[in-house]
């Protein structure tokens, strides 16, 4: 058993993603590129249509049932996949899930709000694209629920708490696993990093396993400093479990495929979009990973990788966004 697996061991967790999930390499970005360029197939952990959150929800569903909860409570724009993810928990495991979304009630539900409601959720939408806006009134549904008597389980935006980051701590000692299988080390793994969960936890494996690659996070939601400062706060915070430091300065954020903000549509990322939709069959989306691919694409193209790296990308999901 590897230093991750020890240090998890005797945490509760769920077992709804199906995992390990799938490496490939992506033979026509090898070539192109003096990389080996590999793809994580994260978007495939299968349950409720899979992505990164189901990483997450397997640990934090597990201390809502420990907490002796009977209702979830999430928050996240209208098309947000942890919303989705969460809607597709809580039905599954009996609970009653309301979900607070940000930006104007839709006249007809698609893409991942057509899910929510296919799965008997609560939709409470709050019509401001603020985060803090979004997270407050969060708040005071809780309190409103709570008053009903209900035992509430309040989840931000993500999912990204010290026990939700603990699905990608575990997905680093995959991706050692995914090493050993293939006979190669990667230099880097590079994803969308936007509440900071995937990759803080990646974060924090890498520091209890001495894993020497980066972990890049191409920021889609904020700035590189306070995307770096909140990756930090909170590896930080869910490092003090398992006894290892973080280091700031080895938290490597990029925001130069972030655009005007937070799902604003870049040019470079519908390429990106397009290339791995023709090319591999590939499906991302216009949020994150289509950024972060975008992201990928140019750091190949401007050699930042030292040649003959292998490059892992991180495919999150994301991509019931495309029928929104
Ligand atoms: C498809 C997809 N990729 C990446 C991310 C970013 O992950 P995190 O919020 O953990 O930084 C999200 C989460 O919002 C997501 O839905």
């Amino acid at each position: 058993m590897g230093k991750i697996d020890e240090k998890l061991t005797g945490i509760a967790r769920q077992r709804c993603a199906i995992l390990p999930t799938p490496v490939h390499e992506l033979l026509a970005l090898s070539k192109m590129s003096k990389c080996r360029v590999f793809c994580k197939r994260d978007d495939l952990t299968g349950f409720g249509f899979g992505g990164n959150k189901a990483r997450k929800l397997d640990f934090l569903i597990s201390d809502a049932i420990q907490s002796g909860c009977n209702t979830l409570l999430a928050v996240g724009a209208s098309q947000s996949n942890f919303c989705r993810m969460v809607a597709a928990y809580g039905s599954a495991y009996g609970m009653d899930v309301h979900l607070l979304l940000g930006g104007r009630k839709p006249d007809i539900s698609t893409g991942n709000l057509l899910l929510d409601h296919m799965l008997g959720t609560e939709c409470h939408h709050v019509d401001s694209g603020d985060w803090n806006e979004w997270e407050a009134k969060a708040a005071e549904l809780e309190v409103s629920l709570r008053k009903e008597g209900r035992t509430v389980y309040r989840m931000p935006i993500g999912g990204s708490t010290a026990i939700g980051a603990l699905g990608y701590v575990e997905a680093m000692s995959e991706i050692l696993n995914d090493e050993k299988r293939l006979g190669l080390h990667f230099d880097a793994v590079v994803f969308a990093s936007s509440s900071a969960g995937t990759q803080a936890g990646l974060v924090v494996g890498k520091s209890i396993a001495n894993w020497p690659g980066q972990v890049i996070g191409f920021s889609v939601a904020k700035e590189q400093e306070r995307q770096q400062q909140d990756v930090f706060n909170l590896a930080r915070e869910t490092a003090i479990r398992f006894g290892v430091s973080i280091d700031k300065k080895t938290i490597c954020v990029d925001d130069s495929c972030l655009g005007a903000g937070y799902a604003k549509h870049t040019k470079a990322c519908e390429d990106a979009v397009q290339l791995f939709a023709r090319k591999y069959g590939i499906f991302l989306d216009y949020v994150y990973t289509g950024k972060a691919a975008a992201g990928l694409l140019d750091y190949l193209k401007a050699d930042r990788f030292v040649p003959g790296s292998a490059i892992l990308f991180l495919h999150t999901g994301g991509n019931v966004e495309l029928f929104a």
